[in-house]
Order: C-alpha cells, then sequence, then structure tokens
C-alpha cells in the first residue's frame, strides 16, 4: 500500500429514528439555525415539518434557504451566504443530497470569507486558515457520500465549469442518517444514486497499486453490496435492509477509507462534471453513460484488476476464457447491470448536443490517478462513441 494519513471528523449518527433522537441535543450550542433543502421533497414527504419542528420546540430562530437545485450554482452559494451573514446564523442544516450537502459547505466558506471563494478555493485549491460555519446534514437520498466528507462540488455556470474541491476543513461536524428518509426517492433518481456509489468504488479499485490491498478486499465487498441492494430496493422500495446498506455503502464509498493506499482515478468523474456544466445532466446518468465506453478503453492497462472485477463483483467462471476476455465479459456485465436498472446509455439521452462535444472535451480535467492518461482527443472519441 502507499503511505497515507487518515482522519474523518464527521460524527454519524445512523438508524431509523435518529433525527428525532439527536437533533434537539446537536443542535444545543446554535440559536440561529440556516435550514437548507432542495427543490421542495422534504416538504412533501415530511422531513421538513419532522426537522422544523425538533427546531422550533428548541427555541430557535429559523432561517429558511430552500430551492437548492441539482448541480448547485455558484449563485445559489453566494445567496445562501448572504442570507447567513445578514441572519447572523450560527449553524448550517443541510437537509438532502450531495447538491444540498456541497451548496452548504461552500456556504458555509463562503459565509466566513470576505473574498470570491470561486477564485480563491475552487478555480485553484486554496487554504483554509479560518473556521468555517459550522455545517451538520441530514441525508435525504444515498449517492454521493457528501456527508462524510470535505468535498463540495459547485457549477460557475457563467465559466461553464462544474468542479469539486475537497477540504476537510469542510467535513460537517455531524451527519445524521436515516435509512425510512429515502423511501420516498424516486426509482431514477435512487438507480443513479446507487450507480454513482458505484462509480466512486470503481474509480478508486481501477487505480494503482495492484498487489493485494485491504482498500481492494474492502471495494470489492461494496461492489457487491451495491448491486444486491439495488435490485432488492427496486422489488420492494421500502425494504430497510436494502436501503440502510446502500445508505452505508455510499458513505463508506467516499469517506476516504477505501481510498487509503490507493491511487484514484477520477476520469469519469472529470468527464461527468463538464458534461454536467454544459447540460446539466444527472450525475448518476452521466456516469453510467461514460463508465462501461471508458473501460473498454484502458482495460488493457489494468488487466490483472478487470480480471478480478469480472471474477469477484460479477462471479464470472473462467470458463477457458483469456485473462483479455474475462476483462471485457466483465464490463459486459457491468454494462448489462445499467441496462438492467434503466439507466441511460447514450449521451443523446442526456441532451449533449454532438456540435459541443468537442468544446466539452477539451474542458474536461485529466486524472493522474488512472491505469492510463487520457488525452483529449482520446475523451471526444469516447464521447462520440458514447452519442448514440
Ligand atoms: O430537490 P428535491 O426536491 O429535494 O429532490 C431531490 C432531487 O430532485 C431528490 N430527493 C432527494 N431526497 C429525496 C428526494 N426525492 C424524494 N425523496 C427524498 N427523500 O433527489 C434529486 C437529486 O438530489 P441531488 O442532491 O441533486 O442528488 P445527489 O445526491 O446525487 O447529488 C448530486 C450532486 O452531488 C455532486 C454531483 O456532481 C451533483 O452536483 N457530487 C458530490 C460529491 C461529493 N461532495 O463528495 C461527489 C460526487 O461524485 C458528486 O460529484
Ligand atoms: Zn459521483
Amino acid at each position: 500500500m502507499n503511505n497515507f494519513i487518515f482522519q474523518n471528523s464527521t460524527r454519524v449518527y445512523f438508524g431509523k429514528g435518529c433525527v428525532k433522537e439527536y437533533l434537539a441535543c446537536l443542535t444545543r450550542d446554535a440559536q440561529t439555525v440556516l435550514l437548507a433543502y432542495g427543490g421542495g421533497s422534504v416538504r412533501r414527504n415530511g422531513v421538513y415539518d419532522e426537522i422544523a419542528g425538533i427546531l422550533w420546540n428548541a427555541g430557535k430562530t429559523v432561517v429558511d434557504f430552500g430551492g437548492i437545485m441539482s448541480n448547485p450554482t455558484y449563485a445559489k452559494v453566494q445567496e445562501g451566504a448572504r442570507l447567513a451573514r445578514e441572519n447572523g446564523v450560527d449553524l448550517i442544516l443541510a437537509v438532502g443530497g450531495g447538491s444540498v450537502m456541497d451548496c452548504c459547505k461552500a456556504v458555509s466558506l463562503a459565509a466566513r470569507y470576505d473574498g470570491d471563494i470561486w477564485d480563491d478555493f475552487w478555480a485553484r485549491p486554496g487554504v483554509i486558515d479560518f473556521e468555517p460555519l459550522p455545517l451538520g446534514v441530514v441525508v435525504t437520498v444515498a449517492g454521493t457520500g457528501s456527508e462524510c466528507n470535505g468535498g463540495a462540488v459547485i457549477t460557475n455556470e457563467a465559466k461553464k465549469c462544474k468542479t469539486g474541491r475537497d477540504y476537510p476543513a469542510l467535513n460537517p461536524r455531524f451527519a445524521l442518517m436515516d435509512p425510512t428518509y429515502t423511501y420516498s426517492v424516486p426509482k431514477k433518481q435512487m438507480v443513479s444514486g446507487s450507480f454513482d456509489i458505484l462509480s466512486h468504488i470503481m474509480e478508486t479499485y481501477f487505480s494503482e497499486p495492484n498487489e493485494d490491498n485491504v482498500s481492494d478486499d474492502i471495494m470489492e465487498a461494496l461492489m457487491r453490496s451495491v448491486i444486491r441492494n439495488l435490485r432488492a430496493a427496486i422489488v420492494d422500495p421500502e425494504d430497510y435492509t436494502a436501503r440502510s446498506n446502500l445508505m452505508w455503502d455510499a458513505t463508506m464509498a467516499e469517506n476516504r477509507v477505501i481510498k487509503m493506499g490507493k491511487k484514484c482515478d477520477f476520469e469519469c468523474h472529470n468527464m461527468e462534471h463538464q458534461l454536467g456544466a454544459y447540460t446539466n445532466c444527472n450525475h448518476g446518468c452521466g456516469l453510467a453513460v461514460l463508465h462501461p465506453v471508458y473501460y473498454r478503453h484502458i482495460y488493457q492497462a489494468g488487466l490483472p484488476k478487470f480480471v478480478k472485477f469480472a471474477e469477484n463483483v460479477w462471479g464470472i467462471a473462467r470458463d477457458g476464457r483469456t485473462d483479455e476476455a474475462l476483462a471485457l465479459a466483465g464490463i459486459d456485465a457491468l454494462a448489462a447491470f445499467i441496462r438492467e436498472i434503466g439507466l441511460p446509455t447514450t449521451l443523446k439521452e442526456l441532451g449533449a448536443d454532438k456540435a459541443q462535444l468537442k468544446e466539452i472535451a477539451d474542458s474536461c480535467g485529466i486524472s493522474q490517478g488512472s491505469y492510463r492518461a487520457m488525452t483529449h482527443e482520446e475523451i471526444l472519441a469516447i464521447f462520440n462513441e458514447c452519442y448514440e
């Protein structure tokens, strides 16, 4: 394994009823809470009322910050920061998925910083030498794992750039995770969020080192868990076992544990983020289109790992196949799973404009952790292969 330092500062409260049990205590020291949420699902499924009720009963001043969109924009971050400053907010409570959590991480920074946080922390890495506004999160959809890391992916519409940074200082102070809150997530979002989990694991798994390492073993178990539990949750959306496993799979994929001792390939994410900047496509859907095609481009550079993926994740027997044939059978199994769960398979379905593919490809970051580094020409070739 490569050398590493590990720390994760988020305290997790997991399980049915955890919000009712712990929220009042966790917000004890705050007087004014910025209650942040997305486009309204929490208003419809009762989660907002449960949370606001707990805060009101505890005598808090609640400042409403709703309407955080999927793929949150820098303009929305600035709106939240203004609200936090004007109202003397001392805690942000983000209730939602990755978009709400990421937006609030950036708000927590912007509310305590006089300069332009895009220029100083997202356009290039910065140094946070001050305390961001404290943030707690209540997760309502499994996927990004944002609850347990300092990552925040923000879209700057003016610059046509969607990019993430991971600052440990932005780790939420606490994360409340009640799997029953995810029962109301529509199937389309549940499968795309689950594919995002799988993508986070695969992007770490398919990178060096190749020799025996505990991170790869954990990842094989996690990938099998996502596949098994997603199938179960599709059959019964209120299967508590399935929903709780998916929720924790998501956290495990992005709480830094599996990244220890590994390089990480983030190329499909780099490509998807820029597709998102141009098309506003759903994150998990974009990843689903890209992964099989990208892997058919790079598998020869990481052949032994692709063989393990076929055997240990998809349970494919060798049956006289060469390594190359086995590796390709594993990628085919991944593509078949994407079709089985109903995710899109072409960029056209995502609303991408063929005439813009070169511009999008040229704007993508190049991952240095992949088995074989891409060029912008090869990214364009992948986009064209995925188009229809
Ligand atoms: O907005 P509302 O009305 O709440 O509806 C949301 C939204 O439409 C809905 N939803 C959430 N909880 C629900 C629910 N619907 C019914 N019942 C519930 N309990 O789900 C939809 C998607 O929500 P969103 O937060 O956008 O999805 P996700 O969690 O996939 O987050 C996507 C964002 O996170 C970024 C992505 O790029 C994208 O911007 N990522 C963040 C990462 C991180 N911080 O570590 C890593 C990821 O790779 C990713 O890039
Ligand atoms: Zn992702």
